[in-house]
């Protein structure tokens, strides 16, 4: 559907003077116009707290934006979206990862079929046989127990699997050993297998296409290495599963499709960790806990669904983006969990938000005229603040930062200094969103008696925006709600900005780029180069460095 330019709207155009209105007012102000501010500019559902009061806005702000929203048919796409409209319009592909969570009985049509059923099929499948392999049952060429799962992917077929290992590993059956290779450096893998037994290790290939030149290369360097010890073409039947779309590839790479854990083309890469892709998550965490999982995935899509948006978390938390990155004009967000676990959150969310938002055409293909997704980035909390966290508070941009943390710690540790560990780390949390909304007003730090010389230095202007999610405990289906607010925050975001979020052509020209440099480092003799000046340069000068 062809939509006016984003810019031309008058809802926009509205937000823009309101802009002018607003923008400089200081976040104390704010809190100090309205003392219930902390209480009132929150919402709650499916377990989440979204705490947005120290976000730059005010009533009037999110009206405004909720207008632009419906201005956009958000609700309309969101109902797309749920009923397998091909809204992919660049691959012509429904879009359809909350299939994934649905429960039986649902149904949800693509192309006149209910899908629902066969991804209950595939997930009872998955279930059977991570069951096997948990219990004993299934063993490996040697008839010893698979004690070690080493999932083999990359990008949507990686970052969901290795972020859910370490984000339930409290949950995780400990006996057994989990790792992930990814990159097509050769040391990823040698790293994972070296201490090794290949007689108890399952491999799991997890490709989508199936045709990804890092996976692949990492898939036959394993049937190598497993070969070397097993010393048979027999063992790769136990020894290796696939996780594809693409039957004729995985059989050609010798896997049997009977082993083979499908999924389908209505499911994008980066929203794939709750489909086949999950295999690894099922190994680890147990068949419950990953419905369990599901569930809270489930839950985010029913309240995205049907939540008024002012309440609704995903609407509130794309709006949101929305205004900090083209009103505020700050170009990236900090996601900072204080929860270990959650390290790997970020680098999952810098696919799931980049690479579905990175985009600078319309579904039209019109050039756009305004800002699309922000830079994600971040790390766990307390560490962060000790690296980049000054950045933050005093540097010259304003980065927009997402706090998150739990009521109850997964490992309490004993009080040392007073309150236990985790009250700590909370208290950092809360401390850091406080000292970035109110600072320190050079007034403030004169009373303290510093030194006029470095009043400027130990000002903090304050006024830097965040929101905080909070949750009681980081549990299955925690993760899955949490995942599934970024998921649909990012297509609240994609509809405003009337972009695919569910393409990545961009990631394809390196690729092929790629392919002809491959052919020009291992050629034999000097090759004749055709690039230019710089890339002729680092091609001869990486042979001569290794050939010396
Ligand atoms: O690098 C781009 C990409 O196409 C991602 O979108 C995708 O998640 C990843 O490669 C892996 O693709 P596949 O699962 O097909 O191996």
């Amino acid at each position: 559907m062809s939509r006016p330019n984003l810019t031309t709207q008058p809802q926009w155009q509205a937000l823009q003077q309101h802009f002018s209105q607003i923008g400089r007012q200081h976040l104390r102000e704010l809190f100090a116009a309205d003392p219930k501010r902390g209480e009132q500019l929150t919402a709650e559902g499916v377990g989440l707290y979204l705490d947005y009061s120290k976000q730059r806005v005010n009533a009037e702000t999110l009206r405004l934006l909720r207008e632009l929203a419906e201005s956009c048919d958000l609700q309309q796409h969101i109902a797309a979206m749920f009923s397998g409209d091909k809204i992919n319009t660049t691959e012509q592909r429904a879009v359809l990862h909350v299939a994934l969570r649905a429960p039986a009985g649902e149904q949800i049509l693509v192309d006149g079929h209910d899908v629902v059923p066969d991804v209950h099929a595939v997930l009872d499948s998955m279930v059977a046989f991570a069951e096997q392999v948990r219990s004993g049952a299934w063993t490996g060429h040697t008839g010893k127990r698979i004690r070690n799962v080493i999932s083999i992917g990359i990008g949507g077929s990686d970052l969901g699997p290795v972020m859910a290992y370490e984000a339930l590993r409290d949950y995780s059956q400990r006996d057994m050993t989990f790792r992930f290779v990814s990159n097509v450096d050769g040391t990823d893998f040698a790293e994972a297998t070296r201490d090794l037994d290949a007689a108890e290790t399952l491999f799991i290939v997890c490709s989508k296409t199936f045709t990804t030149l890092e996976t692949l290369s990492n898939a036959h360097a394993a049937r190598s290495w497993c070969l070397q010890t097993l010393g048979d073409d027999q063992a790769i039947a136990k020894h290796f599963v696939a996780v594809s779309t693409n039957a004729a590839e995985v059989s050609k790479f010798g896997i049997d499709t009977a082993h083979m854990f499908g999924f389908w083309d209505w499911v994008g890469g980066r929203y794939s960790m709750d489909a086949s892709v999950g295999l690894s998550t099922v190994l680890a965490i147990g068949p419950d806990r990953f419905r369990e999982m599901l569930a809270g995935f489930h839950a985010m899509d029913q309240h995205f669904r049907q939540t008024p948006w002012e309440n609704n978390l995903p609407v509130l938390m794309g709006l949101l983006g929305i205004w900090n990155n083209n009103f505020l004009d700050a170009a990236t967000v900090a996601v900072l969990p204080y929860e270990q676990y959650l390290k790997r959150f970020p680098a999952y969310l810098q696919q799931l938000t980049m690479e579905s938002n990175g985009k600078h055409v319309t579904l039209d293909g019109a050039e756009v005229d305004y800002a699309t997704g922000p830079i994600y980035w971040g790390e766990p909390g307390t560490n962060g603040q000790h690296s980049f966290y000054q950045l933050i508070h005093q540097g010259t941009r304003i980065v927009p930062c997402d706090f998150i943390g739990f009521g109850q710690p997964l490992n309490p540790l004993p009080a040392q200094h007073g309150g236990d560990q985790h009250d700590l780390l909370m208290a950092n949390l809360i401390a850091q969103g406080e000292a970035l909304a109110f600072g320190k007003s050079a007034q403030e730090v004169r009373a303290e008696g510093t030194a006029e010389s470095l009043v400027p230095h130990r000002t903090f202007d304050g006024n830097r925006p965040s929101s905080t999610i909070l949750a009681a405990k980081l549990t299955p289906h925690a993760l899955g709600t949490l995942i599934a607010l970024y998921e649909h925050s990012v297509f609240v975001q994609g509809v405003i900005w009337n972009i695919d979020s569910f393409d990545q052509w961009g990631v394809e020209l390196g690729k092929q780029l790629a392919k002809t440099t491959i052919a020009e480092l291992i050629a034999k003799d000097e090759p004749e180069l055709n690039h230019d000046s710089s890339t002729n340069t680092l091609i001869r000068r990486y042979r001569h460095l290794r050939d010396g």
